[in-house]
């Protein structure tokens, strides 16, 4: 039985120095693959990604993820935060960029993004990375930030490495 997950407390909204983002990130890693051990539900790991990961990235004011539902159309999944919106094809958004291309959008300033999609105004950033599993993307994971650069490339690595491990682990075998 998990209790989420051992961090310091972080208030939300708060943008940590990049180093100690990283190293949220390295201690929250091992826990989260312990407590998604043998679960093979996919809700039941994106919906617990969501909560762990939302606990460990205090700079999001959005974590959770888009499922693929047609050939180019994403549905919102398990997410924490504000509303999001329910349904973003291929062709619109960062997460759409993401799904279509199957790489990590790393978008420091979102004005800066054409076809950005203003779920919250507040949003300045955002981290939006494929789930890839045998080499088709079945979901995106979207991280926004109400904080221009908001999240690292370094972080971006991390988080790509902990999705393979729980959704693709054959890949890493
Ligand atoms: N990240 C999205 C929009 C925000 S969500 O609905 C929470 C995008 O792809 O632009």
């Amino acid at each position: 039985m998990s209790e989420g997950i051992l961090l310091t407390k972080v208030a939300r909204g708060t943008l940590l120095p990049v180093d100690e983002r990283v190293a949220r990130l390295q201690a929250a890693r091992p826990q989260i693959l312990a407590a998604l051990e043998g679960e093979t539900d996919e809700v039941a790991r994106q919906a617990t990604l969501a909560c762990l990961l939302w606990e460990t990235l205090a700079q999001a004011n959005w974590c959770g993820f888009y499922r693929r539902v047609g050939e180019r159309l994403l549905a919102v999944g398990p997410y924490q935060g504000g509303m999001g919106c329910l349904r973003i094809p291929f062709e619109r958004g960062v997460c759409g960029a993401c799904a279509r291309t199957a790489t990590t959008q790393l978008v420091p300033d979102v004005h800066a993004f054409p076809g950005h999609i203003a779920c919250d105004g507040a949003t300045r950033s955002e981290l939006v990375i494929p789930v890839n599993v045998g080499g088709t993307v079945t979901a995106v994971l979207d991280l926004d930030s109400p904080h221009l650069d908001g999240f690292s490339l370094a972080e971006a690595r991390l988080l790509e490495h902990l999705l393979v491990h729980v959704f693709d682990p054959g890949s890493v075998r």
